[in-house]
């Protein structure tokens, strides 16, 4: 696993060309009309903190990992609540195998707060640190689906916060990319992706907003932050065929999930998959001076 410091030398995007814009509901969900709440309060009847668990079967060392056939870590632990957990995403109308067999397997628990930690089984957000949350189950089922990732296939996150979901990623594929805006956040997620054994996941600290132009293209991009609109260079940075989803809207109001679809370079097409609430994407860290 890599974690670098990164400056925002991405060239602008080259203008898009044609935008076609339809509003659709689709996807899985009944959900869809209720949006997913971002930012629940820690209560002070949380109960008390679960142990921190080592991964039963450690993956390959990082270097090999990339190389050899990449195999993610394996859990055993709280494996009747992630398969309940799984239960839940499924009445909502998910029922891809592949992506509910990787919820089943990510140890949720070991991405939130101790604090919180005997609510990680539950479909909802949870808040981590700086105000930031890991998101609900549902959502991250829903838009890993959206993205219909081929194995080998190159998929950047904006946004990493815990890691959770990059590790979601790395059961799709090994090459995974990840940035974070708030630098202790990008810090304990890469820190916590390699004890767990996904090594494979390479952890930025930067702005998402301008990707990370020098592993572009991506066959795929997952925005886990909402922007007022698509950032120009994860349209730039996605390959032709890829796909991204992204929630785009204000911080406070209605956001929509996209689905941007690259057909040919300059044309782009997006589609709202449903109503959602998210965290905003920011322009700066803001526990930086
Ligand atoms: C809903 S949380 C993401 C949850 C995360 N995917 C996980 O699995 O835990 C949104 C994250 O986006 C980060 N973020 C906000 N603006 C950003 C930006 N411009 N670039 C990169 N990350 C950003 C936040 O600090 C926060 O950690």
């Amino acid at each position: 696993m890599r974690f670098e410091r990164f400056t925002h030398n991405a060239p602008r995007a080259a203008g898009v060309a044609a935008i076609l814009l339809v509003l659709a509901a689709a996807g899985c969900s009944t959900a869809a009309e209720s949006p997913a709440p971002a930012e629940p309060e820690a209560t002070a009847t949380m109960p008390p903190a679960a142990k921190p668990e080592k991964a039963d079967a450690p993956s390959t060392q990082a270097g090999e990992a990339k190389e050899k056939k990449w195999t993610p870590p394996r859990f055993t632990a709280r494996q009747d609540e992630r398969d309940r957990m799984v239960k839940t995403i499924r009445a909502y109308g998910c029922t891809d195998k592949a992506v509910l067999a990787a919820m089943a397997a990510v140890p949720r628990h070991e991405f939130v707060p101790a604090s919180v930690a005997s609510l990680a089984y539950w479909d909802r957000p949870l808040p981590t640190a700086h105000g930031q949350t890991i998101s609900q189950p549902y959502m991250v089922a829903e838009m890993t689906r959206l993205l219909r990732l081929k194995a080998g296939a190159k998929v950047l996150e904006i946004g990493t916060g815990s890691g959770y979901q990059a590790a979601v990623l790395t059961h799709f594929t090994a090459h995974v990319y990840t940035i974070e805006i708030i630098k202790s956040l990008a810090e304990t997620a890469a820190k916590r992706l390699k004890r767990l054994g996904y090594d494979v996941v390479k952890v930025r600290h930067g702005d998402g907003h301008f990707g990370w132009a020098e592993e572009a293209p991506f066959d795929a991009i997952i925005g886990t932050a909402v922007a007022g609109k698509v950032p120009p260079a994860l349209i730039e940075q996605l390959k032709v065929g890829g796909r991204m989803v992204i929630p785009i809207g204000p911080t406070h109001g209605v956001q929509r999930l996209m689905l941007v679809e690259k057909d040919a370079p300059g044309l782009v097409r997006q589609r709202s998959i449903m109503l959602v609430r998210f965290v905003p994407m920011l322009r700066k860290d803001p526990t930086e001076k």
